[in-house]
């Protein structure tokens, strides 16, 4: 019999479910865009029933098709989860129902308290730091856990009274996915985990300074487990065909990548596209304190393996900048146009777009900000916006990079790449020239569902995945998987051009705050 894998992807704007075989190929698939809730500006919110909801739909989706193709449901032996990562979502213990909407994480309602509790009496930006990696600002759990406790009499009550629960989108899926309030676990990752600023790195459990600083009982709080292990079996009613198949594997998505991308070496990083654009550099069996900008943060931890921690970079707008050109301004009517439209031109025209919607994340830090557009003159066409839009995060990518060279005093000599916008040959082209290296992407992008896919194998045992992490990391090292490469093409002279043009744009943009 032959034996499957499932995924379950829940990204910013949509979510999936795949399925791979015992060999890691993918073998189906079903995708569903869910709703965003944009009450005000800064806010985005989404509605926690909305993305379990979409979750489920494309689990049934995905079977009713991966049955039509003459497939066994039963043959499902194991699932892995990843999520986007950091949107907060509280709900009732007694009921089992969400108590707000879902805080995401590019939302900047916060940025008041973070002014409060990142100033220079409490220990400034980085108080926590050298707990759980992270600076204080808007981007994580715990700072929009207390804008909940600040503005939700209802969430307070349940905080105070004991029957609030608190979870990162994981949290949410699996406590929903093994039952609910009928026995539903109540679990998460040391790779989510990371993300709210609750966890000690080093010891991989909440911390009580942490806990203390934001005011946030521990009660509330889900269990931390390794990437790789058991979380639950699945238990719900609209899903009885795949009912007690193991939930083995659970990562942030960015983490996930990382594994998807076999980064498993110190020294290997990947480059996730997506809603926004993440960059991860495994740095091996110890955190590294960032001194430029970026976040030290868990990469995954298989179970009975020591965690490996990596740095990341990261930037809120990639996809979304694409989309706001379709959605909100009508440049282009599909997301794919614009590679045509950027090629239209033969180069930016001197238009720089600093696209930094909710604030500026690395290796700026500056919440307060807000995008800009430079250079525009009678002569601007939608192509020089279209490329200026690609460039945007191609720049950004190139100042994590400079941090990530300077922080880990090993400068990276290839990036991996995946994520939707890593399909357009001209935007990986415009990396790979702005940031001198070669870029590669792999056949088959979705690094992600195949991250949490493979937590979950590894754990379980499955087709090539069998024999453990150890022997599967050894295995894919040796792979001769096929490879894209892109190769800078411009001169050294072109490129520090064009980046000094982002650096002033950046400066300009820095001083324009709100
Ligand atoms: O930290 C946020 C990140 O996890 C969102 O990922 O793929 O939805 O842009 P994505």
């Amino acid at each position: 019999m032959p034996s499957f894998v499932g995924a379950i992807d829940n990204g910013t704007t949509s979510s999936r479910f795949l399925i791979f075989d015992e060999n890691g190929n993918l073998v189906i698939g079903h995708q569903l865009e869910y709703r965003q809730i944009f009450s005000q500006s800064g806010w985005v919110e989404q509605d926690p029933m909305d993305i379990l909801g979409s979750v489920i739909s494309c689990i049934e989706g995905a079977l009713r098709k991966f049955k039509l193709q003459g497939n066994d449901a039963r043959n499902l032996k194991g699932i892995g989860i990843t999520n986007q990562r950091e949107t907060t979502v509280v709900w009732d213990r007694n009921t089992g129902k969400p108590l707000h909407n879902a805080i995401v994480w590019s939302d900047t309602r916060t940025q008041d308290i973070v002014k409060k509790l990142a100033g220079p009496d409490e220990g400034g930006a980085d108080a926590l730091r050298d707990i759980c990696g992270l600076p204080i600002t808007t981007y994580f759990s715990a700072v929009k856990l207390r804008w909940l406790l600040e503005n939700s009499t209802e969430v307070k009550e349940a905080h105070d009274n004991g029957s609030l629960m608190f979870g990162t989108v994981d949290s949410w899926l699996i406590y929903n996915l093994t039952g609910g309030k009928e026995g539903g676990v109540h679990v998460t990752d040391v790779t989510n985990a990371s993300r709210t600023m609750l966890m000690d790195i080093k010891t991989l459990q909440w911390s009580d300074r942490c806990l203390d600083f934001f005011g946030i009982k521990a009660e509330i709080l889900p269990e931390i487990k390794p990437s790789s292990t058991l979380f639950g079996k699945m238990n719900h009613v609209e899903l009885n065909e795949i009912k007690d198949v193991p939930i083995a594997g659970c990562l942030g998505d960015q983490h996930a990548a990382l594994v998807g991308q076999h980064c498993f070496q110190a020294g290997e990083a990947k480059n996730t596209y997506g809603t926004g654009c993440f960059m991860v550099f495994n740095t091996g069996t110890e955190p590294i304190p960032s001194k430029n900008g970026l976040l030290t943060t868990v990469g995954y931890q298989f179970e009975g393996e020591p965690a490996v921690y990596a740095l990341e970079g990261s930037i809120a707008v990639a996809g979304s900048a694409v989309k706001w050109l379709r959605d909100s301004m009508g440049v282009i009517k599909s997301a794919e146009d614009i590679n045509g439209l950027a090629e239209s031109v033969k180069d930016n025209g001197g238009v720089v777009f600093v696209t930094a919607f909710s604030g500026l994340f690395a290796p700026y830090w500056r919440p307060d900000v807000r995008g800009c557009i430079l250079g525009i003159s009678q002569h601007t066409t939608k192509g020089h916006l279209a490329r200026a839009t690609l460039e945007a995060t191609c720049f950004q990518t190139r100042a994590i990079l400079d941090a990530m060279n300077a922080d880990s005093g090993k400068p990276l000599k290839l990036l991996r790449v995946d994520g939707g916008l890593s399909n357009s040959d001209i935007c990986m082209q415009m990396q790979a020239d702005i940031l001198g290296i070669d870029v590669v992407r792999p056949q088959m992008r979705e690094s992600t569902a195949l991250g949490a896919a493979t937590a979950a194998a590894i754990y379980l045992g499955i087709g090539i995945w069998e024999g453990g992490f150890k022997a599967f990391a050894e295995r894919s090292r040796n792979s001769t998987e096929s490879l894209q490469t892109f190769a800078p093409e411009v001169s050294e002279k072109a490129r520090d051009d064009q980046y000094s043009l982002w650096q002033r744009a950046i400066e300009k943009c820095l001083s324009w705050d709100v």
